[in-house]
C-alpha cells in the first residue's frame, strides 16, 4: 500500500478522493516543510502532496529515492524543481483547470459592474451621497466583449458572456475554435477600438510583458472598461492609470499587479488605489471554496491514477500515457533514459522469463521515456532485479 503525505492544509477532497480509491495510508502535515524535517517526513513516502510553500528542490528530491510522484495543489509548479524530478523518473501533476470557472465569473461580475459604474456609486454611498444619475451607466446586454487570449479562461468567459446577452470577441495569435459566436478578429488593435468591455487571458511571461502598452490603451474606447485577472506585468500600470484620470477610459478591474505584496502583512502599494472607478481585488480570481475543492479532487485522482495504473496524463515534466484499466496480472512501469535499444532488450527480458505481453505504452518526452507494459504471468523477483539493473533504467515499478 503506498504511503502518501499531504502537506500545507490540502483541502479535505484531497483525503476523501484518495480513501475512495483504496489508499489508507494517507498522513496530513498542516504546514510547509523545508530542510532535514521535509527530507524526514518524506523518507520511505511514495506520493507527496503540496501546496506553494514547500519546495522540492533537486537536492531534497536526491534525498528521497522512494519517491515516485508529486503532486502540487495549485496551478503553479515552481516550487518543485521540475526536471531534476524528471531525471529521476518523477511525473509531477497539478490542476490547472480547477479554478476556470472562478475566474471568468469574477470578469463577468466586473464587466457588469463596472459598465454599470457600480464601483463609484458605491463609494460615493459610503460617503453618505446619494447619486442617482445613469449617466453612463449601460447594462451588458448586447455590448461587445474582447477578450484577450482565448485559452481555457478566455473561452469560459465568452460562454458566459453570450449567457448574459453579450457580443464575444477575441483575439489571439494561435487559431483557436471559436465557442457559441465568438467572433475571432484579425489583430488586437481592432479588437481594442470596438470593445465595450476588454478583459485579458493571456499567458504571463516576456512575451506577453506590457502587452496593454500606452499605444493600445489608447485605442480603447473612451466608454469602455478594461479587465487585467491574467499576469501584472501585462498591462503599463502608469499608462492606465493615465487613460483612467484622464477620462480616456471609463473604468478597470485589476486582480493582479506588476509587484503584488508577499504576505497579508505588507501593504499594497498602487498607483490605482483611490480611484473610484477601479475595482482592485488581491489575486483572488481563482480563490473559491469550488476551487480549492476541485484542486484537491483533480490533483488526488492524478496521484491515484499513477499509483495505481502509472497513468501520466497531464504530466507537467513527464512523458504522458492516457489511463488504460489493467486487466492482467502484471503491469511494469519502466522509466528510462530515451536511447535507441531500451524496448527491444527489456522485451527481450519479457520473453526470456516466458511472459506474453499483452498491451505496452510508449512515450518519450526530451531526455525521458517512459514505457507500461502488461504481461500475462507473475513478475519474479529475478526479472525485476535484471530490468532495474539495465544500464538505461532510471526507475522500474509493479503496480
Ligand atoms: P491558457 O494557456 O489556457 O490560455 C492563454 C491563451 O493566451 C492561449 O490561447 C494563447 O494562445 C493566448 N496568447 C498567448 N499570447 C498571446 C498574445 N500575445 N495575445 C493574445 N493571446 C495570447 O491560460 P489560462 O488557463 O486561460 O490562463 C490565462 C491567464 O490567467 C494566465 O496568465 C494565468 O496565469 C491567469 N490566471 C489567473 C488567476 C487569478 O487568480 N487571477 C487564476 C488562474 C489563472
Amino acid at each position: 500500500m503506498p504511503k502518501i503525505v499531504l502537506l500545507e492544509k490540502i483541502h479535505a477532497s484531497a483525503v476523501a478522493h484518495l480513501k475512495q480509491q483504496g489508499f489508507t495510508q494517507i498522513v496530513e502535515v498542516p504546514k510547509a516543510l523545508s530542510g532535514n524535517e521535509l527530507v524526514d517526513t518524506l523518507s520511505g513516502v511514495d506520493a507527496v502532496g503540496l501546496r506553494s510553500n514547500t519546495h522540492l528542490t533537486a537536492d531534497v528530491l536526491n534525498h528521497l529515492p522512494h519517491l515516485r510522484t508529486i503532486g502540487c495543489f495549485c496551478i503553479g509548479t515552481n516550487q518543485v524543481d521540475l526536471g531534476a524530478a524528471a531525471a529521476l523518473g518523477i511525473p509531477v501533476f497539478n490542476a490547472p483547470f480547477s479554478n476556470t470557472r472562478s475566474v471568468a465569473e469574477l470578469v463577468i461580475a466586473q464587466a457588469i459592474l463596472l459598465l454599470r459604474r457600480i464601483p463609484e456609486k458605491n463609494a460615493r454611498s459610503h460617503r453618505g451621497l446619494w447619486d442617482k444619475s445613469a449617466k453612463g451607466a449601460y447594462e451588458v446586454r448586447n455590448k461587445l466583449l474582447g477578450i484577450v487570449g482565448y485559452g481555457n479562461i478566455g473561452a469560459q468567459v465568452g460562454i458566459l458572456a453570450e449567457s448574459v446577452g453579450m457580443r464575444v470577441c477575441y483575439y489571439d495569435p494561435e487559431s483557436k475554435l471559436p465557442l457559441g459566436n465568438a467572433r475571432p478578429m484579425p489583430t488586437l488593435e481592432s479588437l481594442l477600438e470596438q470593445a465595450d468591455a476588454v478583459t485579458l487571458h493571456v499567458p504571463g511571461g516576456s512575451g506577453t510583458v506590457n502587452l496593454m502598452n500606452r499605444e493600445r490603451v489608447q485605442l480603447m474606447k473612451p466608454t469602455a472598461v478594461l479587465i487585467n485577472a491574467a499576469r501584472g506585468g501585462v498591462v503599463d500600470i502608469d499608462a492606465l492609470n493615465q487613460a483612467l484620470r484622464e477620462g480616456k477610459l471609463a473604468g478597470a478591474a485589476l486582480d493582479v499587479y506588476p509587484v503584488e505584496p508577499k504576505s497579508e502583512n505588507e501593504e499594497f502599494v498602487s498607483p490605482l488605489r483611490g480611484l473610484e472607478n477601479v475595482i482592485l481585488t488581491p489575486h483572488i480570481g481563482g480563490s473559491t471554496e469550488e476551487a480549492q475543492d476541485n484542486i484537491g479532487r483533480e490533483v488526488a485522482d492524478k496521484l491515484a491514477r499513477f499509483l495505481k495504473a502509472g497513468t501520466t496524463r497531464s504530466a507537467v515534466n513527464f512523458p504522458e500515457i492516457p489511463h488504460i484499466e489493467k486487466e492482467v496480472q502484471s503491469r511494469i512501469l519502466h522509466v528510462h533514459r530515451n536511447e535507441p535499444g531500451v524496448i527491444a532488450r527489456m522485451n527481450a527480458d519479457f520473453a526470456e522469463s516466458g511472459l506474453n505481453i499483452v498491451a505496452q505504452q510508449l512515450q518519450t518526452r526530451g531526455a525521458i521515456g517512459y514505457a507500461i507494459t502488461d504481461v500475462d504471468g507473475p513478475i519474479s523477483d529475478a526479472l525485476m532485479k535484471k530490468l532495474c539493473k539495465e544500464p538505461a533504467t532510471i526507475r522500474c515499478h509493479l503496480v
